[in-house]
């Protein structure tokens, strides 16, 4: 393996993981990294995480179909080499990948209200760079798409310096990892939108790691009672680790869940957070809040033909409905501060860490997501 210093300028072979086709097992590959170009950095993943954006653009059941790709966009790394007009990252610097960015530069950049850079926004259909429109990743001279801009699953990769928070090289990698999307997004969405007073009663809807996540902002935040809302009961068992005081199964009632929160809590949640993705759940989770005060936030991804409908009524009640993306979080201006609440010890990584493979193992790591065995597992690069 070539070494930090001598490989600046020069391609760069190396292992990634690489989905040839939809559906099929990785194989990993020695592919050619070439040098990153203007705004741009190559970065050595150490550790990586699998998400489930990965799993279903892998699947490509609803999404568009790209392949070969290179996917993984959870992970830490550290700066390799930096391209031209990148000046505030080097190499030596840790860093954590994220899959939408910040050019600094935008009207949602320069808005303190918003992190939906225009630039550099999630686009899970484009697989090359914006500098060129070409990929960085090549096989004997066939290119190898990139996934989100990120591409973590391969042992060095290109990134725009946009999408890239520089954090405190004490953090460890493997266990910050993690903040690069599922995690923060759930944290944010509690912390930065729903924002629950001390005291107050919180209801998340889907205990997945998105929803353990809003939960864990909601402990944070002191929420007195936390109200765990899954189809599913076994999430209720690993939930208790994460501060969820009570758990409801909407299939274990007669009537919508929406109702019988209000009448767990004397009229409704003061702040609802929606982590499913199911259009269904995301109207409880707007009924189910307090009228006069309470805040539903909808995190989950719903499907292409879904439409949210309730009647106006709900809202001249004065129940506010919002949505979030990546929790309100500015990549490059927010993660960093993030890294130092688990440094700090406010907010605690492990509990979601299930599982840990060897990059060779990776697709080990699929299987348990899969089988909804992993909240996390983490891909060790090197053995
Ligand atoms: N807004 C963003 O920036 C952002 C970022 C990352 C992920 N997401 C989305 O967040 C959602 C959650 O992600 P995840 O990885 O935690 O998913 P997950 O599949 O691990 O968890 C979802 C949970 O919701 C439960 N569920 C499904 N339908 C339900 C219903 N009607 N009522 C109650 N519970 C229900 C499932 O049983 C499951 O436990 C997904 O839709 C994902 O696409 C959004
Ligand atoms: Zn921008
Ligand atoms: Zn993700």
């Amino acid at each position: 393996m070539a070494s930090i210093s001598n490989t600046t300028g020069q391609i760069i072979r190396c292992k990634a993981a690489v989905a040839w086709e939809a559906g099929k097992p990785l194989v990993i590959e020695e592919v050619e990294v070439a040098p990153p170009q203007a705004m741009e950095v190559r970065v050595k993943i150490l550790f990586t995480s699998l998400c489930h954006t990965d799993v279903y653009f892998w699947e490509a059941k609803g999404q568009t179909p790209l392949f070969p790709r290179i996917f993984g966009h959870e992970a830490g790394g550290i700066v390799e080499s930096v391209g031209s007009g990148v000046t505030d990252l080097k190499p030596g610097d840790h860093v954590l990948p994220v899959f939408t960015g910040e050019c600094k530069d935008c009207a949602h950049c320069k808005s303190e209200e918003s992190n939906m850079c225009d630039l550099l926004r999630i686009n899970t259909d484009r697989g090359v760079m914006l500098n060129d429109g070409q990929s960085r990743f090549s096989i004997n001279g066939k290119p190898i798409y990139h996934f989100v801009g990120t591409s973590t699953f391969s042992e060095y990769t290109v990134v725009h310096v946009g999408c890239l928070a520089k954090i405190n090289p004490a953090a460890p990698l493997d266990k910050v990892c993690i903040l690069s999307c599922g995690i923060s997004t759930g944290l944010g969405a509690a912390l930065n939108v729903a924002k629950p007073k001390q005291g107050s009663t919180v209801a998340v809807f889907g205990l997945g790691a998105v929803g353990l996540a809003a939960c864990e902002g909601a402990r944070i935040a002191g929420a007195k009672r936390i109200i765990g809302v899954d189809l599913n009961s076994n999430r209720f068992n690993e939930a208790k680790n994460f501060g969820v005081t009570d758990f409801v199964n909407p299939k274990d009632h007669n009537k919508p869940v929406q109702e019988v929160l209000a009448e767990m809590t004397d009229g409704g949640v003061d702040r609802s957070i929606e982590c499913t993705g199911s259009v269904a759940a995301m109207i409880s989770a707007f009924e189910c809040v307090h009228d006069g005060w309470g805040v539903a936030v909808l995190v989950g991804v719903p499907n292409k033909d879904d439409a949210f409908k309730t009647h106006p009524m709900n809202l001249l009640n004065e129940r506010t409905l919002k949505g979030t993306f990546f929790g309100n979080y500015k990549p490059r201006s927010d993660i960093p501060s993030v890294v130092e609440k688990y440094m700090n010890k406010e907010l605690e990584l492990e509990k979601f860490i299930t599982h840990e493979v060897p990059f060779s193992e990776i697709n080990k790591a699929f299987e348990y997501m899969l089988q909804g065995k992993s909240i996390r597992c983490i891909i060790r690069m090197e053995a």
